[in-house]
């Protein structure tokens, strides 16, 4: 591990900026901003709930998590072509390599578009499209998580895992997301173990909102090598000495965290004391265009309101090259890159 030189708090900010970073947690359809979601409307000839772009946006403030996933799903709708799933994911890749993301492992679900109508080709075939085009105009790698609805039942599961196999080698992994109280992972443990089975790396959303329970099903149940949010970890001691003990990551995302009130204030989140109790934690968008900032926002803003240092900022680097599902190799050369970047700031 490097010995990080100390950075002033004003240059704080340009550090995290520059530093060479992979995202974890975003879900692609939580980055449709506004103006392209208008443009999609047109493109499509669709009806709008709202008038124009600000009105949306004022829209987004949330009680919970019930209540962004219900104002999620309403802008869901104007995805229609795979071209519409190709320019999403293309926009989120510019955005995330101007931010030094060299990595990004993207989320997306296919039943709700199936749900609309559409097949799971359209979706997978835009996204990874928008990935592999990315990979040489942009530099940017990305790898496609498909999650399942967990208020949806384990045969609708099931279904999506099916229809989605013809397309097994676009997608690097299977996750779990959408409404978590009352949607213990247990409900879809037969469907994890399929996926496993068949090769998928296995992650699932879990203590976000829901009781540190839904952690301890969601690596014992479901088998999961990453736990998506987890912050309510630490109402559990012996869980946080599990997650230190087998560096099982945590994908944290702060603003998603302020803005659904999981804390009533940035400067109270747990994201510092995760750190120093030896837990692998990152740090990632969750849904950029819903929750007022890209990674590199949730870096700032995180740092600036817990007091965070460069130490923690490589830390969390490090942590999400380590992460992440790429193979050995090249997480040695994202590191390496990572620490050239520490090395000659200044
Ligand atoms: N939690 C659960 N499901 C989601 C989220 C989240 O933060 N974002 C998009 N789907
Ligand atoms: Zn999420």
């Amino acid at each position: 591990m490097l010995k990080v030189k100390p950075v002033s708090a004003e240059r704080l900010p340009e550090l995290l900026r520059r530093m060479p970073k992979a995202e974890l947690h975003i879900h692609i359809e939580g980055s449709l901003e506004p103006e392209l979601m208008f443009a999609l409307a047109q493109r499509n000839g669709m009806a709008t709930a709202y008038p124009d772009v600000e009105s949306l946006r004022r829209a987004y403030v949330f009680d919970d998590l019930q209540s962004f996933l219900d104002i999620y799903h309403a802008g869901t709708l104007v995805l229609r072509t795979e071209q519409d799933f190709y320019d999403m994911t293309r926009a989120y890749l510019v955005r995330a390599a101007s931010d030094n993301v060299l990595h990004a492992e993207i989320f997306f679900d296919t039943q709700t578009h199936t749900g609309h109508g559409l097949s799971t080709e359209v979706v997978i075939n835009g996204l990874h499209r928008a990935c592999v085009d990315a990979k040489s105009e942009l530099g940017i790698s990305a790898s496609l998580i498909l999650c399942f609805l967990r208020h949806l039942s384990e045969q609708e599961a099931f279904e999506a895992l099916e229809q989605a196999l013809p397309l097994h080698d676009k997608l690097v992994g299977v996750g779990l997301a959408s409404s978590e109280k009352g949607h213990p992972p247990e409900k879809f443990a037969r469907v994890f173990a399929r996926a496993r089975e068949l090769g998928f790396r296995l992650v699932a959303h879990a203590g976000e909102e829901g009781q540190p329970a839904y952690i301890w099903s969601a690596l014992d149940v479901l088998k999961v090598e990453r736990i998506d949010h987890g912050v309510q970890a630490v109402k559990d001691p012996l869980l946080m000495a599990r997650l230190a003990k087998e560096r099982i990551p945590l994908t944290v995302c702060p603003l998603s965290n302020l803005k659904l009130r999981v804390f009533p204030a940035l400067a109270e989140h747990n994201l510092k004391h995760l750190l120093e109790a030896g837990i692998v934690a990152t740090v990632n968008s969750d849904d950029p265009a819903y929750f007022g900032g890209y990674i590199n926002q949730n870096f700032t803003q995180t740092f600036a309101a817990l007091g965070l240092t460069a130490q923690h900022a490589y830390k969390l680097a490090h942590n999400s090259f380590e992460a992440s599902f790429i193979d050995e190799k090249r997480k040695r050369q994202y590191i390496e890159r990572l620490n050239a970047s520490f090395e000659t700031f200044n």
